[in-house]
């Protein structure tokens, strides 16, 4: 299936020279979502994984309904604030802005091994504070998806030693 006709692209959204890559449309048609769904479990099916984090909000959209598709738990990467119990956080850079993620310090126990889940890779920053969390929790990162990946921003560069697997790259 191809997945590209599924994401509308937004110039000049949400800063002048960005070219927003909207999933809205992808998750509004099932077989599109579902075939999505299938192809990032597929790519992790053989990798053991015990716990799927998506950092919100878009990371939930994505990795929930593949932590159903694996039968396994799913974790959310939280904006600073969100979470009510113990946390730990890492602030980060984005493509536009600066943000913090946290997740609670029970997300994951030591020696689990984590798939990381999102829609979009940019330039990282979100990744890397995600991967920092995990490993701040004493979890392995065994893998990490995403619908879509900027190849402009390099965020692969950034990720050096991680696996990284994208369906749609622009
Ligand atoms: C977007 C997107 C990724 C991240 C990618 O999330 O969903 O998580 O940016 O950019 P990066 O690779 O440069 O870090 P955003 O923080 O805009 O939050 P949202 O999902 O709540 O819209
Ligand atoms: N997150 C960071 N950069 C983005 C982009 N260009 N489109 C959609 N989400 C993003």
């Amino acid at each position: 299936m191809d997945l590209s006709k599924y994401i509308a692209s937004v110039p000049d959204y949400p800063e002048k020279g960005i070219t927003f890559r909207d999933i809205s449309p992808l998750m509004a048609d099932g077989d599109a979502y579902r075939y999505a769904t299938e192809q990032i479990a597929n790519y992790a099916k053989d990798k053991n994984v015990d716990v799927i984090i998506g950092p919100e909000a878009r990371g939930f959209i994505v990795g929930c309904p593949v932590a159903y598709a694996l039968g396994v738990g799913f974790a959310p990467a939280r904006k600073k604030g969100k979470l009510p119990r113990e946390t730990v956080e890492v602030t980060y850079g984005l493509e536009y802005g600066e943000d913090t993620l946290q997740l609670h310090k029970d997300a994951i126990q030591p020696g689990q091994r984590v798939l990381v889940v999102d829609d979009l890779l940019a330039t990282g920053g979100t990744l890397a504070a995600t991967i920092e969390l995990i490993e701040k929790l004493g979890g392995e990162v065994v893998g990490t998806a995403f619908l879509i990946e900027l190849l402009e921003l390099k965020g692969r560069e950034k990720i050096k030693g991680y696996y990284i697997y994208s369906l749609l790259k622009y």
